[in-house]
């Protein structure tokens, strides 16, 4: 092993890990995804319940995925290659790699929608709607056309795949730095605009006086599930990202500072699209348009509005790429580390059968728009499995593994490498740790999966 770390490309400094990581992980998830899902939610005690799943169970197993990455420095298959002998475990690094597709077929049509409105801004079609809801109306229509939506999508995996093809460290690195302070200051402004509008304070209530008669089972699946949406949890990427990360850095803080930048992205960016919705009379549970539906009128009531509307719509496609890169790399890395195959030959297949699979989902907006499956079209399926399946169950696995099989012993000598000063000073961090990951996140995803596919109701029913 020590040729394979020797060799490893690594990070070039402590704050390139976090921030590269922290790109990965803050996207779509967080300006897109967490306004929408938290709108149709109820509001403030989403919010609550995702808060807390991010913190006793989202941490910590970010922690767990980093330093497994680091420890054996592989891709995800490899990394359960190489901590068990035990073969049946890198299934759950494959689960990851499918993982990765799902959740690409449907992110890139998200993402495609904003390169899309990259072009809207700059013709200026926000200024030409007449009234709030011809901001929705002229999304449906974009998306209702075959050729705008699959074409946008092909550009944006086209750029993925250009990136990871052109190696990790150098790209990602490098334009992390300088988009995400500029997203999150953009974010800001939006957020006092929000803030302003008239009408504000109803949003505000939705966001912070919690209804909990508005909370129900499946809103707390979904809580889960958009924790490790948002934080890239439960397939492998953030081990992918820890694989590049030095023994010198500390695992812990470097995993919670991700957390902390990942979740204040998601807030500012809810109070900024839900204060806005309520002061222009729309539907907070309008579903995965919302965002296309409101921050269009937001940009209309700003000065320079214009430009910053153009601004935010290049930013949101970069965090979508930095993120869609993370996803293709966990893909690539898997088929060369694993299978030997060279690296540019597998960017270009699997970025195409990427691609193939994201057209289904880009088609449920028009042609495919009556075609369900459990009720659900190819988006809002994709959707549904990859955040509140796949990425929890991998997640469940991953407190398994370091628990039960992998052993705190061995993980606990590699977690203290960076973390010395922790280990001496605070180690009720260290005991708080391996007691979530060995008792409280296994049981509570458990609980929740179990929920998800009805069992609980139906075990329920039969003791009453
Ligand atoms: N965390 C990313 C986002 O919020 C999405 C993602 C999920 C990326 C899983 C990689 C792996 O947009």
């Amino acid at each position: 092993m020590v040729s394979i770390e020797s060799s490893r490309e690594q990070w070039g400094s402590k704050i390139g890990f976090i921030l590269a990581a922290a790109g990965g992980a803050i996207g779509l998830g967080n300006i897109w995804k967490f306004p929408y899902v938290m709108g149709q939610n109820g509001g403030a005690a989403f919010i609550a319940v995702y808060l807390l799943c991010v913190l006793i169970i989202g941490l910590p197993i970010l922690i767990a995925e980093v330093l497994m990455g680091r420890t054996a420095q592989r891709n995800p298959v490899g990394t359960f290659k190489a901590l068990t002998k035990n073969k049946m475990w890198r299934a759950v690094g494959g689960m990851g790699v499918v993982a990765g597709f799902v959740i690409l077929s449907f992110y890139g049509v998200v993402a495609g929608w904003s390169f899309g409105y990259i072009i809207e801004a700059i013709k200026g079609s926000f200024f030409d709607y007449a009234t709030p809801s011809a901001a929705g109306e002229h999304f449906n229509e974009l998306t209702q056309n075959v050729y705008w939506i699959t074409g946008l999508l092909g550009l944006f995996m086209g750029l993925t795949m250009m990136i990871v093809y052109f190696g990790i460290n150098k790209g990602i690195e490098r334009g992390s730095k300088i988009m995400m302070p500029v997203l999150f200051v953009l974010l800001l402004i939006m957020m006092f605009k929000g803030l302003s509008l008239e009408g504000a304070e109803e949003g505000l209530e939705f966001l912070f006086i919690p209804n909990w008669s508005k909370l129900t089972g499946l809103s707390v699946l979904e809580a889960l599930g958009h924790a490790f949406f948002t934080l890239s949890l439960g397939m492998g990427a953030m081990m992918t990202y820890g694989s590049y990360m030095s023994k010198k850095d500390n695992v812990i803080t470097a995993s919670a500072q991700i957390v902390a930048l990942d979740t204040l992205i998601a807030l500012v960016a809810g109070v900024a699209i839900l204060t806005a919705i309520f002061s222009t009379g729309q539907n907070p549970a309008e579903g995965p348009g919302l965002i296309f539906h409101t921050l269009p009128i937001v940009f209309t009531k700003m000065t320079g509005g214009y430009i910053f509307s153009i601004i935010f719509f290049i930013l949101l496609s970069l965090a979508a790429l930095t993120s869609s890169i993370s996803l293709l790399e966990v893909v690539t890395s898997y088929f060369v580390d694993e299978k030997g195959m060279q690296r540019h030959k597998a960017v270009l297949l699997f970025g195409t059968v990427a691609f193939l699979c994201g057209v289904p989902s880009a088609l449920s907006f028009n042609i495919l728009s009556d075609t369900k499956i459990f009720g659900l079209n190819f988006f809002d399926l994709a959707n549904f499995l990859a955040s509140n399946i796949f990425l929890p169950l991998g997640g469940l696995f991953i407190s398994i593994f370091v628990a039960y099989v992998w052993g705190f012993d061995k993980a606990l000598i590699e977690l203290k490498k960076g973390a010395e000063e922790i280990f001496e000073k605070r180690f009720w961090e260290i005991k708080f740790w391996k007691i979530v990951i060995k008792y409280f996140c296994p049981v509570l995803i458990f609980l929740v999966l179990l929920h998800s596919i009805g069992v609980l109701t139906m075990i329920i029913n039969l003791f009453q």
